[in-house]
């Protein structure tokens, strides 16, 4: 089965307990503007319906949902999502909830018309939107509700998730700040072993770590100072200089594990923001979802824009599937 974007970062991301896909941003679920857009969302629900939530990961929307329904309002929801997800905290054992993972949503294992809302945060995207648009109006009964709220080429979180990126690879790149602090690393470590052992041979490679040390001390500085320069704000918003202080430290025993263990975590999230940005809504995209709608038998009901107060966050679009 082939979907838009490998997602096995998405498996190893959910394995480490988030909620949501915005990493440690929100400490439980979503909160702000994007918790109060679905809140009055949940509200206009009608009671004996079924509701698909499409790319459902930890199931944060469905969580919103149980919150600010109550238990008289009988609602059937359904999330399903590609990656494999350990719902750890008994959610997925609630009445009328029901998780389905390993589900592809351009191959929806559901019969037609068997829903009455399908719903998707920051989710849809990520898949070919002509199958599982397609396939989100299969589901739908006649009438039934498509709510969206999905990442946009003009928010602000993409546009900072862009920036991050373009850091992240610049980080990452032959010859800088992750190459050079191996080797720095690396210099250090040899050095260490050297220094307390007493035959000439050993002191000259004592020595001359000290000098390889130096070396790449100096080349690291002029990286990170480069990234400072263009990347200020992102840079100090990571962890990264955090993490080097702790790893130049003496509490960090064993340098290279921690350094390797970082560089994979770091290669981790540049796979989930570029996933993010190739997934966001393209100008082109916004400007002709009536049409792509249209030619997957549902109507536009309404287009706006998600704003807090940093600006747009993303874009929330409303259809109805064709009577
Ligand atoms: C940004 S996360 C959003 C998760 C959740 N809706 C939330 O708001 O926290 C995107 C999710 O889409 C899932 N996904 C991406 N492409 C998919 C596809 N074709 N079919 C099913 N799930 C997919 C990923 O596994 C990931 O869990």
């Amino acid at each position: 089965m082939e979907i838009k974007n490998n997602n096995q970062h998405w498996n190893d991301y959910w394995s480490q307990g988030h909620k949501t896909s915005f990493g440690s941003a929100f400490t439980n679920c979503y909160e702000g503007v994007i918790k109060a857009t679905w809140l009055q969302y949940f509200k206009t629900l009608k009671s004996n319906s079924k509701v698909l939530d499409l790319c459902t990961g930890n199931a944060s929307l469905l969580r919103i949902a149980k919150e600010c329904l109550n238990d008289e309002v009988k609602i059937d929801f359904t999330g399903v999502d590609y990656a494999d997800i350990e719902t750890a905290d008994g959610f997925a054992q609630l009445n009328n909830i029901q998780l389905v993972f390993g589900v592809n949503i351009e191959q929806l294992p559901f019969e037609a018309n068997s829903f009455d809302y399908v719903i998707s945060n920051f989710g849809i995207e990520y898949s070919d939107l002509n199958k599982s648009l397609a396939e989100a109006s299969r589901v739908l009964s006649i009438g039934g509700k498509l709510e969206l709220v999905c990442h946009c080429y003009d928010s602000t979180i993409i546009n900072s998730n862009a920036n991050e990126l373009a850091m992240l690879n610049l980080m990452l790149s032959e010859g800088n700040v992750l190459d050079n602090l191996k080797a720095l690393i690396k210099a250090l470590v040899i050095r260490e072993k050297n220094k307390l052992q007493a035959s000439a041979s050993e002191q000259d490679s004592y020595q001359e770590a000290c000098q390889l040390a130096e070396n790449f001390r100096h080349k690291l500085n002029d990286n990170i100072a480069i990234i400072d320069n263009s990347f200020t704000k992102a840079l100090h918003e990571s962890e990264f200089l955090a993490f080097l202080k702790y790893l130049l430290s003496k509490q960090c025993q064993d340098k290279e594990t921690t350094l390797r263990a970082f560089k994979n975590s770091m290669q981790a999230h540049n796979s989930r923001l570029s996933a993010m940005i190739n997934a966001a809504l393209s100008m082109n995209q916004l400007t002709s979802v009536s049409e792509l709608l249209k030619e997957n038998g549902l109507s536009l009901l309404n287009i706006k824009d998600v704003v807090n107060e940093d600006g747009k966050i993303a874009c929330q679009i409303s259809a109805k599937k064709h009577t």
